[in-house]
């Protein structure tokens, strides 16, 4: 097995490794003390079955039945399906691809997903990039003082901002009675693993700063964001057929890009979700 970071402030790929093999407790073990070190792993040319997707989600922790009921794979529920023809079902009907802006996943849950799994099924030729934005990155370019000024701050998350950049597909009302409504979480946020500190915001989800005006809040979380997007924090992964991709919600954004040829082109994707720690 061999690690290649990416040219970038997150990212490594992980070569000379078949994920559908019996992997030992060891390897099992560097896994997941490279993706706590580098945020996202890539591993290329990997061939999965379904169940074997879900077989490597173990790998690293706890995979849980997919948001969206009408998106999962019809026998494995764990399993998501990313497609060029995904519509919004609950709500206006309309092809809506989703993940166009930065986020991370799920961050109204009391306990977000740990962790994020693609595998790539069929890619378009052209686009259809995933990116990705290193928290961690840009937390350590904070000033000390900056720091110190976010360390007790606290964020309101919500399924649906009104400060989104995009509308989010509705969900049923047995999707928000099942996965709640908001949660409150640490602005900067602690790794379980290394202890490394990470920005943690999310530009869909985040209402307000607790205990802050409106006002105010609005102006910290428009400078945060500045911060946060500049181009030195970011990877942009251009998909092959059968690669293997996993994040760390905790200390990374991302965002889909719809700008394939749709009408000609197919784009489908396997995802699966591990289950997280409340933050700290
Ligand atoms: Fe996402």
């Amino acid at each position: 097995m061999r690690v290649i970071p990416f040219d970038a402030s997150l990212g490594a790929e992980i070569a000379d490794i078949d994920l559908a093999s019996d992997l030992d407790a060891g390897t099992i073990k560097k896994l997941n003390d490279y993706w706590a070190e580098h945020l996202v792993l890539c591993i290329r040319g990997q061939n999965l079955s379904p169940q074997d997707f879900i077989k490597v989600g173990r790998i690293f922790g706890d995979p849980f039945r997919q948001i969206y009921g009408q998106f999962n794979h019809p026998d494995y529920p764990e399993i998501g399906l990313l497609t060029h023809k995904d519509s919004d079902i609950a709500g206006s009907g309309k092809r809506k691809i989703r993940g166009t802006s930065w986020h991370t996943d799920a961050s109204y849950f009391k306990k977000p997903p740990a962790g994020t799994m693609l595998f790539a099924i069929t890619v378009p030729n052209e686009g259809g990039d995933t990116e990705f934005l290193s928290m961690r990155a840009a937390y350590k370019a904070l000033s000390e003082e900056h720091k110190v000024k976010l360390c007790d701050l606290r964020s309101i998350h919500v399924y649906e901002s009104s400060r989104s950049p995009r509308k989010l597909i509705k969900r049923s009302p047995g999707q928000v009675k099942e996965f709640g409504e908001q949660a409150k979480h640490p602005i900067v946020r602690t790794h379980p693993k290394n202890g490394q500190k990470s920005i943690y915001l999310n530009p869909i989800r985040v209402e307000k700063i607790d205990g802050l005006s409106r006002q105010i809040s609005d102006v910290v979380l428009d400078d945060l964001y500045e911060h946060l997007f500049q181009s030195k924090f970011q990877y942009r992964h251009k998909w092959r057929v059968g690669d293997f991709l996993i994040w760390d919600n905790r200390g990374v954004l991302h965002q889909a890009n719809d700008d394939y040829d749709w009408r000609n082109e197919q784009r489908e994707l396997y995802r699966i979700m591990v289950k997280g720690e409340r933050p700290f």
